[in-house]
């Protein structure tokens, strides 16, 4: 693997990281949703599908230039978060508190996305680059929104249901 040797460069390395998370978190998010049992879960997270979507055609559009999205790497906290998220999921007998579950597993995500667009964000703006900083600020504020309407859907709802489960 090449050094990194100018912010540039590691600005260039670190868009790549986020972009694979985006990618391989599209994925699994697709093939969780049947499994979903909160129909308010099923919608957020149906809502939080085509954000995702956006936010992939966000990097590409500014990053697109100099192909410097493509670099065939897989982002690996976002692997074992995923892995852990799908842990949770399979492990969960019961539908409402593997609703619970989920909401814990796609928080870690977010924090994880709202630590990495921070970094970048930052770091558009020390070189400048106002509209990859523009896009990186926009998919903040949605993960930001995002771990906030699951906080909320959690603590109203989910939560509690899961509370109410009895196994005998
Ligand atoms: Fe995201």
């Amino acid at each position: 693997m090449q050094n990194i040797t100018t912010l540039t460069h590691l600005f260039i390395e670190q868009a790549r990281e986020i972009y694979d998370a985006e990618v391989q978190q599209l994925e699994v998010i697709k093939e969780i949703l049947p499994k979903i049992n909160s129909p308010e879960l099923k919608q957020l997270v149906t809502h939080h599908i085509d954000q995702i979507k956006l936010q992939k055609e966000r990097l590409e559009k500014v990053f697109a230039e100099e192909d410097e999205l493509s670099s065939g790497e897989q982002n690996q906290v976002m692997a074992a978060l995923i892995k852990e998220l799908i842990e949770i999921m399979n492990r969960s007998a019961d539908s409402k508190v593997r609703d619970a579950g989920l909401i814990g597993s796609l928080q870690q995500i977010k924090h994880f996305e709202m630590a990495a667009y921070g970094t970048l964000c930052a770091f558009a703006k020390t070189l400048k680059k106002i509209e990859e900083a523009n896009a990186l600020h926009h998919n903040l504020e949605e993960e930001k929104g995002m771990d906030a309407q699951l906080s909320h859907l959690a603590r109203n709802t989910i939560n509690k249901e899961a509370l109410s489960t009895l196994i005998l």
